[in-house]
């Protein structure tokens, strides 16, 4: 079984005017293996049940700008040079953060790989599809084009393509939206991954595409040995794809729990206000604004919005502890 293991994750940024925490801090842990694996090295916050609290599929949610996608490509070591990252990204007991920058592009795309947020950004124009899903395999294993052009149509047909052969010649402005989502969706996962990330795959699309890329996430983490860190503002994605979903609220990490009890008990008073702002429960808008990064609130970074506030959270920091067998970070859990 392959684990990722993140221990005290911090991201700095540094830019002229002064400096920002994007990341503060920020532990998580899940493994990937089908259930029947042979389990062994099991980190601390992982379960040795698959199907239990922070099992194969971990779900990273919270408003825009909190620091989900820089905690996602801080672990695959893709964020510019003004970032300052410190702790531990642990993976089939290595560092990726101490590995060097040969080593980790060994398993960057091959053992772990990343959707990115922006799939017309990421794939390239001038570039057929085909082509962009058989680099996979020239880059990572040495193969000729010709022949991994087959194994590239069987994927985009796993992937719900039809005419998959077709399809290879064409090129990214011939595909909508969700299809390039799917078609990097399908390079990510050609080498079989041990772990996904997935940054936003559902953003933007209607509600048949959405369902479609859920189903294909589904597949692949069902069908393939791939454990998902799915990073979604779709709490509805969240509940169908993963077993344990964890809340980000300005830069910190402040519930984590599995998903059932996420949706049925939310500790957190965010994390309360993030369900009830699901349409199921009537759309009600969480009260006040983002802290931003650059200056957060003293001691509870939510408490300016929290209607239950008292005043020990005004000025000290609380700490994430461990409270009915899940993680939260609140006061009113001491
Ligand atoms: N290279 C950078 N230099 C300085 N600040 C940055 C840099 N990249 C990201 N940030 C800042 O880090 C913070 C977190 O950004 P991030 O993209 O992780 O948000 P997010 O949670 O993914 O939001 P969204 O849900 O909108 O995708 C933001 O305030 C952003 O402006
Ligand atoms: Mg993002």
């Amino acid at each position: 079984m392959s684990c990722l293991e993140i221990k005290d994750l911090t991201v700095r940024f540094r830019m002229p005017g002064g400096a920002l925490t994007a990341v503060d801090q920020v532990s998580l842990s899940f493994c990937g293996s089908h259930p029947s694996a042979v389990e062994h090295d099991v980190p601390v916050g992982a379960t040795r049940d698959p199907s239990g609290p922070y099992g194969r599929s971990l779900a990273l949610v919270g408003e825009t700008g909190c620091g989900k996608s820089v905690l996602a490509l801080a672990v695959l070591r893709l964020l510019p040079q003004n970032a300052e990252v410190s702790g531990q990204v642990l993976f089939g007991g290595q560092d990726l953060l101490a590995l060097s920058e040969r080593e980790l592009s060994r398993l960057r795309g091959d053992r772990i790989a990343i959707v990115p947020q922006n799939p017309s950004l990421s794939l390239n124009p001038v570039l057929s599809i085909g082509r962009q899903i058989t680099e996979v395999y020239a880059i990572h294993r040495g193969e000729r084009r010709g022949d991994s052009s087959g194994k590239a149509a069987y994927l985009l047909q796993k992937l719900g393509f039809d005419d998959a052969g077709r399809r290879l010649s064409m090129y990214p402005s011939q595909f909508s939206e969700g299809m390039n989502q799917r078609v990097l969706i399908a390079a990510s996962v050609a080498l079989e991954p041990q772990i996904l990330l997935a940054d936003e795959p559902t953003k933007g699309l209607d509600q048949d595409l959405k369902k479609e890329v859920i189903r294909e996430l589904k597949l692949v983490t069902g069908s393939w040995d791939t454990a998902l860190f799915l990073i979604t503002h779709d709490l509805e994605a969240a509940r169908t794809l993963c077993q344990s979903i964890a809340v980000m609220y300005s830069g910190e990490i402040i519930e984590q729990a599995d998903t059932g009890s996420f949706f049925r008990e939310p500790l957190h008073p965010y994390t309360q206000a993030l369900r009830q702002s699901l349409p199921e429960n009537g759309f009600q808008p969480i009260a006040g604004i983002s802290p931003t990064l650059s200056e957060p609130p003293s001691g509870c970074r939510f408490h300016p919005r929290c209607s239950r506030v008292m005043e020990i959270c005004k000025n000290r920091r609380p700490e994430l502890l461990n409270h009915s067998g899940r993680a939260v970070r609140c006061y009113l859990y001491r």
